[in-house]
Parts: C-alpha cells; sequence; structure tokens
C-alpha cells in the first residue's frame, strides 16, 4: 500500500534552537497512528507543520504524490488533512448543525436553507455514528461531544488525514470511550489518524502504529503489537519511570478544608466534603462541569447559591479571591491557558508571580528574578528550549508545572488542585504526583479534582465520586478497586 503522507526531514527552528530536527513519518489509510513523545518532544509542531500552521525549515512533505515543502492552512485541507486541536474551536453560540456545515452553508434563492443544514449535519453525524441532536447549541455540549462535533466537520470537509491532538484529555472513562469507538470507526472508513495522547495504556489499545519523538527527532517507529508499555515508556524517556503510593505520616485529626452543602445552579448540588491535614480527597468525574465551577467557587471568583467554606477551621466568604488567598488556600486552575497563567509573560515571571503578590514585592530586576526562580524551574522541572520565553510557548506539559509551581511555593495551608497532570507526560506525571505527595506530607489539605481512576488511585486516601453535579459514592481508597472505582463513576445513579 503507498502511504496518504511522506514526511521526510522535516526541521523547524525556534530562535536558534531546533524544535524538529529532521523527522520522517509516513500515514497509511486505514491506521491509527499515534505520535508520542514527552512534553516538548516537538508533536504539536510537527503537527502544526502538516496542518500548514507553521511553515517547516526544510524537508519536504508529500500528500498523495505531490511533494511539498510548505503548506498553507488553505493548501493542507484542500490536500485532506484536518487538524482537531486540544482546545475546541466550535462557535459555541451557533448550534451543532451550523458549526457542522459552517463555511460551506447550503443556499437556495440567496437564502441559506436551513432545513438543508440540519439535514447535511445529521448526515455528517450519523454517517460516523454519532447521536447528537444538531439543533442543540454547542455551548451546551460536553466536551466529548464538542470534539466529535468537530471531527465529523472536518470529515465533512473532505479530511483524510484526520490529526488529533490530545483528544481524550480530561473526559471520564467513558466519553474517552466514545472518543476511541469514533476514532476506530474513522479508521474503517479508511481515514488515516493521526493520535497524540499521553495516556500509555490507551495507545497501546487503540494505535495500529507508534511513532516516538525524543528532542525533536524519530527514535522508534512501530506496529503497535511489536511493542509494549514499558518499552513504549523507555524508548519515550529515555528510562523506566515507575510511580508508586508512598507512605506518608497519617493525616492529622483537624480539618484543612471544609466544605459544606455546597449548590450552584445544576453543576453542583449540596456538597459535602471535609480534608483533614496532611489529606488527600479526590473528587472523581469528568472535568468541565463540576470540577471547573468547584474551582471558580472555592478560588472566589464565582459566589454559589448557597453553602459554606472553611479553612483551617475558619469561614471564608464566598465571591471574594483575596479572601479566598488570605485564608491560606490556593486553587489552581484546569484551565492553565485562558485562567492560570499570563501568557504574554515570561516563564520566570510566571513562576514568581503569585508569591511575589503575597511578599508585597512589585519591581524585579532580571537577574534578580532569574536566581529566585530558578530553584523553581528545578523542583518542578521545567523544560524551556531557550532561557526564558513567555510562558506561551512552552510545550502543554512545562506550562503546567509553571503554574503549579506558581502556586504551590506560597505556603498554602489548603489546596484545591484540578486535573493537576492535564496534558503532561508520564515522567512529569511521576514528578508531579510526587510533589502532591510532599504537600500532604507536609501537612496541606490536600482537594483533588481528577477525571483519572488511576490518578485517584496513586494519589488519594479518600475519593468521592460525583456524577451530574451530585456526589454519588464515597469510599476509602484502601477499600476500592480501581476497576470498582471506574464502574462507581460509570454508574453514577445519585444516592
Ligand atoms: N512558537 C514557539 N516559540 C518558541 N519555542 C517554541 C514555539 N513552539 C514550540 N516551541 C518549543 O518547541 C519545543 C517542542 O514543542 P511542542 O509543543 O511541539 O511539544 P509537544 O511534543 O507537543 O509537547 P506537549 O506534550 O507538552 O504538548 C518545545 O521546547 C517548545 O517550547
Ligand atoms: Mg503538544
Amino acid at each position: 500500500m503507498t502511504p496518504v503522507l511522506q514526511v521526510r526531514g522535516v526541521t523547524k527552528s525556534f530562535g536558534g534552537a531546533a524544535a524538529l530536527k529532521g523527522v520522517d513519518l509516513d500515514l497509511y489509510p486505514g491506521e491509527i497512528h499515534a505520535l508520542m513523545g514527552m512534553n516538548g518532544a516537538g508533536k504539536s509542531t510537527l503537527v502544526q507543520i502538516l496542518s500548514g500552521a507553521h511553515p517547516a525549515d526544510g524537508g519536504t512533505i508529500e500528500v498523495g504524490g505531490e511533494r511539498h515543502s510548505a503548506l498553507t492552512v488553505r493548501k493542507a485541507r484542500k490536500l485532506g488533512i484536518a487538524c482537531v486541536p486540544q482546545r475546541r474551536e466550535l462557535a459555541m453560540g451557533l448550534t451543532v448543525a451550523e458549526n457542522v456545515l459552517l463555511g460551506d452553508l447550503p443556499t437556495r434563492g440567496g437564502t441559506v436553507h436551513w432545513q438543508a443544514v440540519k439535514d447535511g449535519a445529521r448526515a455528517a453525524l450519523s454517517g460516523l455514528g454519532i447521536d447528537i441532536d444538531v439543533e442543540r447549541v454547542a455551548g451546551t455540549l460536553t466536551v466529548a461531544e464538542q470534539t466529535m462535533v468537530e471531527v465529523a466537520r472536518e470529515v465533512r470537509r473532505g479530511g483524510r488525514i484526520l490529526i488529533l491532538d490530545e483528544p481524550t484529555a480530561c473526559l471520564s472513562a467513558k466519553d474517552a470511550d466514545r472518543i476511541r469507538q469514533l476514532v476506530r470507526t474513522l479508521r474503517d472508513d479508511g481515514v488515516a489518524v493521526v493520535y497524540i495522547s499521553h495516556y500509555i495504556d490507551e495507545v497501546m489499545a487503540v494505535a495500529d502504529r507508534l511513532t516516538v519523538l525524543r528532542d525533536g527527532a524519530v527514535v522508534t517507529s512501530a506496529p503497535a503489537a511489536e511493542m509494549d508499555p514499558a518499552s513504549l515508556v523507555r524508548s519515550m524517556v529515555g528510562r523506566d519511570v515507575v510511580s508508586r503510593r508512598p507512605e506518608r505520616p497519617a493525616p492529622k485529626p483537624e480539618s484543612g478544608l471544609t466544605v459544606r452543602g455546597l449548590s450552584h445552579g445544576r453543576a453542583i448540588e449540596d456538597f459535602t466534603v471535609e480534608v483533614r491535614k496532611g489529606e488527600i480527597v479526590a473528587v472523581l468525574g469528568p472535568a468541565g462541569d463540576a470540577q471547573s465551577r468547584l474551582f471558580d467557587l472555592l478560588s472566589g471568583r464565582q459566589r454559589p447559591d448557597a453553602g459554606e467554606l472553611r479553612v483551617d477551621g475558619r469561614a471564608v466568604p464566598f465571591g471574594r479571591v483575596p479572601a479566598s488567598l488570605a485564608s491560606g488556600l490556593r486553587c489552581v486552575t484546569g484551565d492553565r491557558r485562558t485562567l492560570g497563567l499570563v501568557q504574554g509573560m515570561s516563564v520566570d515571571e510566571n513562576l514568581m508571580l503569585a508569591g511575589d503578590r503575597f511578599a508585597g514585592r512589585r519591581l524585579h530586576r532580571r537577574s534578580e528574578l532569574a536566581r529566585r526562580a530558578a530553584p523553581l524551574r528545578g523542583s518542578y522541572g521545567v523544560v524551556a528550549l531557550t532561557g526564558n520565553p513567555p510562558v506561551g510557548t512552552l510545550s502543554g506539559g512545562n506550562q503546567q508545572k509553571v503554574l503549579l509551581g506558581k502556586w504551590l511555593e506560597t505556603e498554602p495551608v489548603a489546596c484545591f488542585l484540578e486535573d493537576p497532570t492535564n496534558g503532561v507526560d508520564v515522567a512529569a506525571m511521576a514528578d508531579i504526583h510526587t510533589l502532591v505527595d510532599e504537600l500532604a506530607s507536609r501537612g496541606v489539605a490536600v482537594l483533588l479534582a481528577s477525571s483519572s481512576a488511576e490518578e485517584v488511585m496513586r494519589l488519594a486516601d479518600r475519593v468521592v465520586v460525583v456524577s451530574a453535579g451530585r456526589t454519588v459514592a464515597e469510599h476509602d481508597i484502601t477499600a476500592i478497586t480501581r476497576d470498582e472505582l471506574v464502574a462507581t463513576a460509570l454508574g453514577g445513579q445519585p444516592k
């Protein structure tokens, strides 16, 4: 069989540092080709070159027998290359039908033919086995449904090479399953799928072929059947990675964080949890609804309809960010791009931002900033291609580490972490888990919102399972297995 896409010797540098060093890649129709690698390995850079968003510095891309040295977004699309980036890009105020046919709305007598729009969208969705009402407004869809709508739109536009950048990050087990099912359907229809994910088990289950990038170069490309999880991790990281629950001191009797009867619209209904000092309590549920709402409410960004919050035994008023911070509570958002980091500021500035605010420090000398940020960069393992670039240019996982460093170095009494390993690689995930262990060992009360049962089993002392805004179960972690936890999260009937 001939490849639909052949990449040869593609290079790309940013500010003199090489992000891609001569990458080769062959894509075949009807295969799921996983692109793996640590944070900063160059996966997204390669994707951006394939989709025409960035020009390559060197090398060629051959599509359907035609060779190109530079692609533009328009040219890539014409060649059937489509990309669904990690961040959803639907027009949230429009319906599903409008989104699917956007840019290609059928008209009749000069006006849009709405029945045809709906019919076209319905056909596009059902052709891929997707069951979503096309008259719904995109903003009301779950993240998984938004991803499916984007995929349907790209396939309808003629996408034959479909690139999915971390499509299952932060999804519940059930939603991730729906996405994987969709990807298999695409493959069976002859689409070449490039699949980026940091979840080893998932990739082993779904991919036909694996290509591993390390430091901008391909280190392995092999059929998935010839690889096992351990060898995959080794080729990505260059060593073995083990992440085990450590022995931690028993939680103290005092409460560090108490939430009682918290309700906010339909996102959270009567949520109660108590976290002792030195304890890690996980809230397991799909990312998005209840979890982000918890962030908004606990951080003081929003006022709930009802509820009570205590930190270190003292009542904390809702709806005021300074009051939440003054109580010693640190809330780390799962939405690092819009809420967590100041994209235009440098890595070091972002790292020191929160600490400096508490210390009342305002002015910086550049050299001093670098000196104070250096140990933080070290302990959080922040890696940049060049010196101290704007934080927005870091790879996703490295941005996540900056975000954690920014907040967790400010002597918290309690913290709320929303999906702290969102988008980080296996090695960084193990590092971040160790950082969270250490927080708890220092006596911090940790409330962890997570969408991953593995992460909950690894970190938490107790777990509260939420579904549709309500608590459906609560367990000591020693009293439940991973499979039981997944089953509870899936079954999810309110108790
Ligand atoms: N616009 C840019 N300016 C400067 N450096 C950049 C830019 N885009 C990417 N880089 C750097 O290029 C390298 C590769 O980044 P890339 O985003 O491709 O990694 P990745 O494999 O997708 O990582 P992740 O798993 O974290 O998403 C990183 O070191 C990153 O900091
Ligand atoms: Mg990336």
